[in-house]
C-alpha cells in the first residue's frame, strides 16, 4: 500500500511550449460577423471566435512526442515505415486483423457501408452521428437509433449512452436478413457524450451472435469511454484504461474511427476489421477514393501523430484531467441553475436549449438561437444539436429532433481552467437574459446535412427582444 495522500487539485498534466494568441472582438463586430455568416456559426471565420467549442474534432494540441515522431514521417508512397508504426499501434490496442487508414472517420464509414449496406437494409446504433446516418441513408438504408431509456431521462445514470438491448433484439428478430451490421458509438456523441458500459457492449455482442450479424464500434472516443468504465462500472476500477479499451475492441468484429478525437491528431481515421472478404472490397474502394492501402489519404507524418496519440489518449493522468475539466464547468453551471444533460459527457457538455428557452417552439430552433446568443455575448462558439441538425427528413419534410441541445465540445489539451471560468461567466450572462432570446427562421437550406451550410435569421431583430418575449407574445 502506498502511503501517499492524493491531492484534491486535478491539474492540466502538461505544460505549454508553444502559444497561440486569442483574438478578442467587440459585440458590434460579432453581430456583424453573424449577419455575414447567415447566423450560422459554421460560417464564421476563426478570427472572429475567442473560445472555440464548436468541436473536439481535429482541434487538439499535439504533444512534443507527436511532433518528434512526425519528423520521422516516411512519405514513401507504398509500404512506408510510418504505416507500419501506425498499423502496429492500432492492432496493439484493437487486436483487429486488418487496418485501413482513411483521411477521417466519415471516409471509413462510407467505405465500410459501401461494402456492407444495401438499399432497404436497417443499421441500428445507440445513436448515429450525423455523418454515419447520412452515409447509411445515402446507401438507401435506414439508420435506426436505439438509445436506452435512461439516456432520455433527466435523472443521472452512469451509462446513459447504452443501446436499448430489448429493442435491438426485437429489430433483429423482426427483420431477419435486413440488418447487415449493428453499431455502437462510444461515447454516444449525439446522445450527450454519454458512455456505454462493458456489460452493454457484451450483451449486444451476444444478441448479434445469436442472429449472426456483425457488430461494429464507432470508436471515435474509445479512450474517454474506457475511462468512464474505469470510474463507474462495478469491478473495473482496478483496470488500466488500455486494458478496458482492449476488452471493448475484443467484443466487436470491427470499428470505424476518427483519429481527430481520441487519436489526438489533427486529421486521420481508420477502419479496422477481421473479415478478410469485406476488407478486400473496402480496399478496392479505398484506392478509388482515398489512396493506396498504406497511406489512405494521409501523409506519413499524420500516421505517426496517430500512432503516438492513441496511447496518449489512454494515459490515466490525461483522462482524469480531461473528464474533470468538463465536470468542473458542469458544476459551475449547475450552481447557477443552467439546464443541461447530466452527468456531463466526456468530450462535451450539452445545454438543454428547450428547458432554457421554454417560450420558444421547436420550430423556432431554440438551441440554434441559444448558440447564437452565446457567441454574441462572449465570442464563444458552440454547436446546435437540435432541430436544425436533425429536423430535416430524407423526403424533405420536417419534424422536431428528440432534444434541443447546444454542445460545448472541448478541444484536447488546448484550454486551461481560466478559459473554462470565462465560458461559465458567458453562459451565466446569457442565462440571466434568456427570456429575451427570440426564435430563428431558416432562409436557405441545402437538401442534406443542412446545419453546415444553412442560412438563418432571428425572428426578433438582433436576436434579443427589448422586453421579455413571453410578455411580447402576450401583448401581441
Ligand atoms: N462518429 C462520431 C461519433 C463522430 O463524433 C464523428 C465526428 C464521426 C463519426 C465522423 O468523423 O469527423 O473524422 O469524419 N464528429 C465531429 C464532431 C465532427 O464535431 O462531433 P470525422
Amino acid at each position: 500500500m502506498s502511503d501517499e495522500i492524493p491531492f484534491q487539485t486535478i491539474i492540466e498534466p502538461f505544460r505549454i511550449k508553444t502559444v497561440e494568441p486569442l483574438r478578442r472582438t467587440t459585440r458590434a463586430r460579432r453581430e456583424e460577423a453573424l449577419r455575414q455568416a447567415g447566423w450560422n456559426l459554421f460560417a464564421l471565420r476563426g478570427e472572429d471566435v475567442l473560445i472555440d467549442l464548436l468541436t473536439d474534432s481535429g482541434t487538439g494540441a499535439l504533444s512534443a512526442n507527436q511532433w518528434g515522431m512526425m519528423m520521422r514521417g516516411d512519405e514513401t508512397y507504398a509500404g512506408a515505415d510510418s504505416f507500419y508504426r501506425f498499423e502496429a499501434a492500432v492492432k496493439d490496442i484493437t487486436r483487429l486483423a486488418y487496418v485501413i487508414p482513411t483521411h477521417q472517420g466519415r471516409a471509413a464509414e462510407r467505405i465500410l457501408f459501401g461494402a456492407m449496406v444495401n438499399r432497404g437494409d436497417i443499421v441500428p446504433n445507440n445513436t448515429h452521428f450525423d455523418t454515419t446516418r447520412a452515409n447509411i441513408e445515402y446507401r438507401g438504408a435506414e439508420a435506426l437509433d436505439l438509445p436506452c431509456a435512461e439516456g432520455m431521462r433527466r435523472a443521472d445514470a452512469p451509462f446513459k449512452g447504452n443501446i436499448d438491448l430489448e429493442r435491438l433484439e426485437r429489430v433483429l428478430s423482426e427483420h431477419p436478413g435486413r440488418v447487415p451490421l449493428v453499431m455502437i458509438t462510444v461515447t454516444n456523441n449525439s446522445g450527450g457524450g454519454q458512455p456505454v458500459s462493458l456489460a452493454n457492449i457484451r450483451a449486444a455482442r451476444e444478441i448479434c451472435n445469436r442472429h449472426r450479424v456483425p457488430f461494429f464500434l464507432d470508436a471515435c472516443r474509445f479512450a474517454e469511454n474506457a475511462w468512464f468504465i474505469h470510474m463507474r462500472e462495478p469491478g473495473q476500477g482496478g483496470r488500466a484504461p488500455i486494458d478496458i479499451a482492449r476488452e471493448m475492441f475484443s467484443l466487436v468484429d470491427g470499428c470505424t474511427m476518427s483519429a481527430k478525437k481520441d487519436g489526438m491528431a489533427n486529421i486521420g481515421g481508420f477502419l479496422a476489421l477481421n473479415d478478410e472478404e469485406v476488407v478486400g472490397r473496402c480496399r478496392t474502394m479505398l484506392i478509388l477514393t482515398e489512396g493506396f492501402p498504406t497511406y489512405g489519404g494521409l501523409a506519413g507524418y499524420d500516421l505517426e501523430a496517430i500512432a503516438v496519440g492513441l496511447y496518449e489518449a489512454l494515459e490515466e493522468d490525461y483522462l482524469r484531467y480531461r473528464i474533470r475539466s468538463i465536470a468542473y464547468l458542469a458544476d459551475r453551471l449547475a450552481e447557477a441553475g443552467i439546464p443541461m444533460i447530466s452527468p456531463p459527457g466526456g468530450h462535451a457538455l450539452y445545454l438543454d436549449g428547450a428547458a432554457m428557452l421554454p417560450h420558444l417552439a421547436w420550430s423556432d430552433y431554440p438551441a440554434w438561437a441559444l448558440s447564437a446568443a452565446i457567441y454574441l455575448e462572449g465570442g464563444v462558439r458552440t454547436c446546435e444539436i437540435g432541430s436544425v441538425m436533425f429536423g430535416q427528413q430524407p423526403d424533405g419534410s420536417e419534424r422536431p429532433a428528440a432534444r434541443e441541445l447546444v454542445r460545448l465540445a472541448f478541444p484536447r489539451r488546448v484550454y486551461t481552467q481560466s478559459h473554462v471560468d470565462y465560458v461559465a461567466e458567458v453562459l451565466m450572462r446569457v442565462h440571466a437574459k434568456r427570456d429575451r432570446i427570440g426564435g430563428m427562421r431558416i432562409t436557405q437550406s441545402p437538401p442534406v446535412l443542412r446545419h453546415f451550410m444553412a442560412k438563418l435569421e432571428p425572428k426578433v431583430p438582433g436576436l434579443f427582444a427589448a422586453v421579455p418575449t413571453q410578455v411580447a407574445a402576450a401583448t401581441r
